[in-house]
């Protein structure tokens, strides 16, 4: 039986890519804070499914509680990191610059070093983090946020090139997505928002077919094109 870890599973994209997988046939394991949406999800899936507490943001204890989940299940093929926050800080609050920095940055390393060690000790895997098209450019309203999203691509890049130059079989895809209707949406005049099924279907054909990077939904491609040909005059009056 294929096997998935979901980090970040008990709502939105995480939770709907979990559903997706299950009904593939993978055996799913399922990770968040929230143990008891979790424990709801698990009894909607038609295949055998782990659940593990883990809170990102708490290093130490994650290391630990994400080997055991590898363990319990074994030979797991792909690991997914969703787990992610942010808000809309224009004050720029100390206390929400250092959750989404504890989160997306300090949360997501910690989880693709676990996720990296256990593949490279049973040459073979396939990690996926989840970044956004926000990490392209700098935000003035959520700063840490965009930021974080810049890491977390960079760092998923720097790991595929460590993967091609040791010669580990390792698979690593960035998912962008740009915007989709969970709580992460934040903001007024919001377009182009896609339902959590449609991002996590798209999420998963990207998993499959071993992408780099794929834009969520596709037509963020072409923003993403945009960002990063903007010249900075330009974006910083739009
Ligand atoms: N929605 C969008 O428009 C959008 C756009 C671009 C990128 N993204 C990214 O997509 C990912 C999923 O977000 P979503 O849109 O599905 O929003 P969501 O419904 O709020 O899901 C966020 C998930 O992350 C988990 N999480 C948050 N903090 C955590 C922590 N400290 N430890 C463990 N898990 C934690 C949450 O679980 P618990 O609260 O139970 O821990 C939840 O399962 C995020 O990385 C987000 O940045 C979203």
């Amino acid at each position: 039986m294929k096997k998935v870890i979901i980090i970040g599973a008990s709502s939105g994209i995480g939770k709907e890519l979990a559903k997706i997988f299950a009904s593939n046939d993978y055996e799913v394991g399922i990770a968040a804070r929230r143990t008891d949406l979790l424990k709801e999800l698990a009894t909607e899936m038609p295949t055998k499914t782990y659940t593990a507490t883990i809170d990102v943001s708490n290093p130490e204890i994650a290391i630990h509680a994400l080997e055991k989940l590898t363990r319990d299940m074994g030979d797991v093929e792909i690991i997914i990191i969703c787990a992610g926050t942010g808000y809309l800080n224009p004050s720029l609050n100390w206390s929400q610059e250092k959750d989404t920095i504890d989160t997306n940055v300090s949360g997501f390393t910690v989880m693709a070093g676990v996720a990296m060690r256990y593949f490279m000790q049973k040459k073979s895997g396939h990690l996926v983090g989840i970044s956004s098209i926000a990490g392209i450019r700098g935000s003035n309203v959520c700063p840490s946020y965009n930021a974080s999203k810049a890491y977390v691509s960079n760092y998923l890049e720097g790991l595929r090139k460590k993967a091609a130059k040791e010669k580990l079989p390792i698979m690593v895809t960035d998912i962008l997505p740009g915007l989709v209707n969970t709580a992460m949406a934040k903001g007024d005049g919001l377009i182009w928002v896609a339902s959590p099924q449609k991002a996590a279907i798209q999420i998963y054909r990207a998993i499959q077919r071993k992408k780099r990077t794929a834009y969520i939904t596709k037509r963020w491609a072409i923003v993403a094109w945009l960002y990063k040909i903007m010249l900075g005059f330009i974006y910083d009056k739009i």
